[in-house]
């Protein structure tokens, strides 16, 4: 694999390798301080990021590799002036080993590895559709604590048309047999059918409610979204339609995880930061040791 676009990218087998590799990785980093010692790996963020971004070029760093970045790829590079993805790969081929792109437009990663087919590549995000890297740590994270994926059931809540982490988890549970999806959205941002389809497709168990008391208190984990602001139009939409804090979580088993993508607004309260459920923060740093694995995958230098 040196290229990765989708979830769906992945089969169970390389992903499970993959965490081996992260596993690694975290036991013992310094082993992997020079392995990508010569390499340049861009970085092109088109939309902001704090966790993929800089987690990212963390890892780089701590491979050993060497960082080509702009600031903001929106604003400060030549797309503002209307520069096509296309001519923009084409640029990159010749100034880089891999690129490591987060784009608006739902087809940005496609278009990327069309125009350049034998680059590595890493989609960090594209439009509302897909943030495969997301999901890998999201789901690392359930095995690193649950000790297993087969089985567990997952509550998504909020934004759930819009957030493109959610679109990659439920596609990469989908590898693991026996999952429970409960789907709480907020009322305007549904999943959209395709999701649904998908879920019947792969023998998923569904469970749409429509308030936060509906979720089974038993559930594995809950995985809490923001309200996609920037994409967004509806102005009707309730953005603070389910908070969840002390209270809300007092209802669910001592065993349910909460999880979040983050960034978070206000759908999360910060009274329950110190819940031993609240995972969110160490869920954000298991983004190193995946991010680190994935680099070596997509540069040739680990096989999955
Ligand atoms: N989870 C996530 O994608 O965060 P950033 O937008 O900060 O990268």
């Amino acid at each position: 694999m040196h290229q990765l676009i989708k979830a769906t990218d992945f089969t169970r087998e390389k992903l499970e390798k993959l965490f081996v590799l992260a596993d690694k990785i975290e036991k013992n980093p310094k082993k992997y301080r020079n392995s990508l010692k010569g390499s340049v790996v861009a970085t092109l963020f088109f939309e902001p990021s704090t966790r993929t971004r800089l987690s990212f070029e963390s890892a780089i760093l701590r491979l050993g590799g060497s960082l080509l970045s702009t600031e903001n790829a929106g604003s400060n590079s030549s797309g503002i002036k209307g520069e096509s993805i296309e001519d923009t790969m084409h640029m990159m081929a010749g100034y880089s080993d891999c690129v490591i792109m987060r784009h608006g437009s739902n087809d940005s990663a496609e278009c990327a590895v069309k125009a350049q087919p034998n680059l590595p590549f890493i989609n960090a995000g594209s439009g509302g559709k897909e943030h495969p890297t997301q999901a890998i740590l999201d789901v690392y994270t359930l095995r690193q604590i649950k000790g297993k994926i087969e089985g567990l059931s997952v509550a998504i809540v909020g934004d759930l048309k819009y957030g493109r982490t959610c679109h990659s988890l439920i596609k990469m549970l989908s590898l693991y047999d026996n999952i429970e999806i409960w789907a709480c959205p907020v009322r305007g941002l549904e999943l959209p059918e395709e999701y649904v389809v998908f879920m019947k497709e792969r023998g998923m168990k569904y469970f749409p409610v429509s308030s936060l008391s509906g979720l089974n208190p038993s559930v594995d984990a809950i995985y809490q979204t923001r309200i996609q602001r920037e994409r967004v139009e509806d102005k009707s939409i309730d953005l603070n339609a389910f908070v969840i804090n002390k209270k809300v979580m007092a209802r669910f088993s001592e065993n349910t995880l909460l999880l979040h993508p983050l960034p978070r607004v206000d759908e999360i309260s910060t009274d329950i930061d110190g819940d031993k459920r609240a995972v969110y923060f160490k869920q954000a740093h298991y983004g190193i040791p995946t991010r680190m694995a994935l680099l070596l995958s997509v540069m040739g230098k680990a096989k999955l």
